[in-house]
């Protein structure tokens, strides 16, 4: 029997993809990769200009790319974007949950407002947005894939002042296997991509802000390209590659996973380790 061509596994040709979150940092760079693998891309995030702005550049770039408006962790929005998605293309093939919001406050100092706050974005947004799209993947019957950024923070907490983002980032993984489960009898895939620290707009904005209980958010960032194994930190496209697999048919028989795009900081051991030096 043939096997099917790369260019064929990859393509994302004649399906339509949201994105969250897209009006920078890895969601810019996600809804790059979907767009360049030809999808119908909606850079959906509540920074309207931004949406434009990103939208307008993979335009440039010949892609197809449509910016709109959504908070999130407001259901009424939710609604109404994947609803003008839907009627705009016919379907939502893939969806990326790729908003969220971090901060660093101490457990005992965290303002619970903050804490709410955290949860409603990045745990309740990603619940409305799938619910809304998964009810429309499950009565067209064409299935679907969804994917969901997570963290590192999945797994461990990677450093202190992080109990609310870390606390959600669980969640995430909760979620994406809760969801693996019940919607593989409709042929819809859920899985996670799990990114270790990327400098991008949000995190170089928490950086030069700092914190405001007194954790010194520099010195966080500082030496984890020296504790990672690849010595480098993620960059934004390592991100949208991984979505990329994730949401095409390259990764046809995979759902319920966990893909961690890290550098290889997860599996080091905890104490003692001395990166390669290169040999
Ligand atoms: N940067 C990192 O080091 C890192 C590491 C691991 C995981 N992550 C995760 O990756 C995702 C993207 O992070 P980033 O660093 O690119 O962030 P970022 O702050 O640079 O970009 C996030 C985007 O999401 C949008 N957004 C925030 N809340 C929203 C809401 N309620 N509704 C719609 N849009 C909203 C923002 O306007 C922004 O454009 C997040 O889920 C984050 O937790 C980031």
């Amino acid at each position: 029997m043939a096997l099917p061509g790369i260019n064929e596994l990859v393509s994302l040709d004649g399906k339509c993809a949201i994105v969250t979150g897209a009006a920078q940092g890895f969601g810019a760079a996600i809804a790059r990769r979907l767009g360049e693998a030809g999808a119908a891309v909606f850079v959906a995030d509540r920074n309207v200009e931004g949406a434009e702005q990103s939208a307008e550049r993979l335009r440039n770039l010949g892609y197809n790319a449509t910016a709109c408006s959504v908070d999130i962790a407001d259901r009424g929005k939710v609604t109404a974007l994947v609803d003008a998605a839907a009627e705009r293309t016919g379907r939502v093939d893939i969806l990326v949950n790729n908003a969220g919001i971090y901060s660093n406050y101490y457990f005992a100092q965290m303002p619970p407002q903050e804490f709410a706050d955290t949860v409603s974005v990045n745990v309740v947004g990603t619940f409305q947005m799938s619910q809304e799209v998964v009810q429309r993947m499950v009565a067209d019957r064409q299935g679907g894939s969804i994917v969901n950024i997570a963290s590192v923070d999945a797994f461990n907490t990677s450093a202190e002042g992080l109990a609310h983002y870390t606390t959600s980032k669980h969640a995430i993984g909760g979620m994406t296997k809760s969801m693996a489960i019940e919607l593989a009898a409709h042929s819809i895939r859920v899985n996670a991509v799990c990114p270790g620290a990327a400098m991008t707009e949000g995190a170089i904005a928490l950086v030069t802000a700092g914190a405001p209980e007194g954790i010194d958010v520099e010195a966080q960032w500082d030496g984890i390209k020296e504790r990672t194994p690849l010595r480098r930190l993620c960059d934004p496209d390592d991100v949208a590659r991984a979505v990329l697999f994730l949401a095409s048919d390259m990764a046809a028989f995979v759902t319920g996973a966990f893909l961690v795009v890290d550098g290889g900081i997860l599996v080091q051991p905890l104490e003692g380790y001395v990166p390669p030096s290169g040999h």
